[in-house]
């Protein structure tokens, strides 16, 4: 019996080396008016974006440049809202990473609404957006959150009383998701393992979600073989454009995942660790992987749970290039490859990355995993952040 399921729309997806040529093509249909959203330089100083701009000058296009320094917080938005003021924008378009692309879909989201997008937010504001936007068209140039797919943007105050919380509405889902894996090849060791983690973490948590569905469970599975094939090649060899290639495509992937399963308990861990230090989200993901998978698996031989325990068993076959195999060494063979990843990508410990134990319990309890297989206590929680402290 299929259990019921929803699937959002996604947006048109052109995935192919190079075909970051043909934007300038696309913005004609939207008009020449345009918002173009970039990080803080990386982007903006390469051989692409001169080409880009000299391309999109050709077709008359007339931009405006907005550069968003890291994950975007109410007011980074609220700012360049207020810059943009009353005039015409005909397209949004957000080149970067997850953070810039976020950016991009909360700006086209707010352009012409008098409040702060924090009044929009998940469980911190108090309107509901009414779906209402500009255009927005997402290239991403790292292989991470999947962002150009999803129909929320995460906004982000870091801090004691910070918040990670989402802009979501059906609406918000990217028109065109332009995903060319030559704009990744210049993305920095360290942001290529966190990211290329975030994306592992997607797929894999989507997966094992308890509203995982037979769409989701096959795409995923499509993204996790990239990902085996190209997560530690990429990281080692970063001008390999298959490589490159495998990630953008896993990472695509695990944003229809995401924004279809839901996901576990590491992105639980994920928004309250983030939003009280300025940490990657990738790197929080990659660093609590495999700690916060050996306790689900430890919970689910508990509880008996066939059905996900056989999905830990695929995941042990794909991972350790195995057909055959007792059900044990499958799925312990996963853990323990998760483990031997953290190392091999040297993916720090949550101390050298910022995190203080002494913060243990608070974060814990704004820790949320409802679509984890398995439910964990909050000791068991404590087990894996105590597990990955150093
Ligand atoms: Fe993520």
């Amino acid at each position: 019996m299929v259990k019921p399921f929803q699937f959002a729309r996604i947006p048109s997806i052109r995935f192919k080396n190079g075909v970051i040529a043909g934007l300038p093509g696309l913005t004609g249909f939207y008009g020449k008016k345009l918002v173009i959203v970039t990080g803080k330089s990386s982007f903006i100083i390469s051989n692409q974006a001169e080409k880009l701009f000299s391309d999109l000058k050709k077709v008359s296009a007339d931009w405006r440049l907005i550069s968003i320094p890291g994950e975007p917080s109410p007011e980074m938005i609220d700012n360049a809202v207020q810059l943009i003021g009353g005039e015409k924008v005909d397209l949004v378009i957000a080149i970067g990473g997850g953070s810039v692309l976020d950016a991009g879909k909360a700006i086209s989201a707010m352009l012409y609404k008098p409040d702060s997008v924090k009044e929009y937010l998940e469980f911190a504001g108090t309107k509901e957006h009414p779906g209402t936007k500009v255009p927005f068209i997402a290239v991403p140039t790292t292989s991470g959150t999947g962002s150009e797919v999803t129909k929320n943007a995460v906004i982000s105050k870091i801090g004691a009383d910070g918040f990670k919380r989402s802009l979501r509405h059906d609406n918000l889902v990217p028109e065109i998701a332009i995903i060319d894996p030559e704009l990744t090849l210049n993305c920095p060791e360290d942001i290529t393992a966190a990211s290329g983690m975030d994306c592992f973490t997607q797929l894999t948590e989507s997966y094992l979600s308890v509203k995982s569905n037979p769409y989701t469970d096959a795409l995923a599975i499509e993204g996790l073989k990239a990902i085996k094939s190209s997560l530690v090649r990429v990281c080692k060899e970063g001008s390999n454009i298959e490589a490159r290639a495998e990630m953008s495509f896993a990472a695509l992937t695990s944003g229809i995942c995401l924004a279809n399963a839901g996901l576990g308990t590491v992105h639980g861990f994920a928004s309250s660790i983030g939003a009280r230090y300025d940490v990657p989200h990738g790197l929080i993901c990659g660093t609590l992987m495999s700690a916060a998978n050996d306790l689900n698996v430890r919970n689910l031989r508990k509880n008996q749970d066939i059905s996900a325990l056989e999905k830990y068993k695929f995941l042990g076959k794909l991972f350790l290039d195995k057909k055959e195999g007792s059900d044990d060494y499958l799925i312990d063979g996963f853990i323990e490859y998760l483990y031997r990843l953290s190392e091999e990508i040297r993916l720090p410990g949550l101390k050298t990355a910022g995190a203080d134990e002494s913060d243990f319990e608070l974060i814990i309890k704004n820790t949320e995993c409802k679509n984890n297989p398995v439910k964990l206590s909050n000791e068991e929680l404590l087990e894996i952040l105590q597990k990955r402290y150093f």
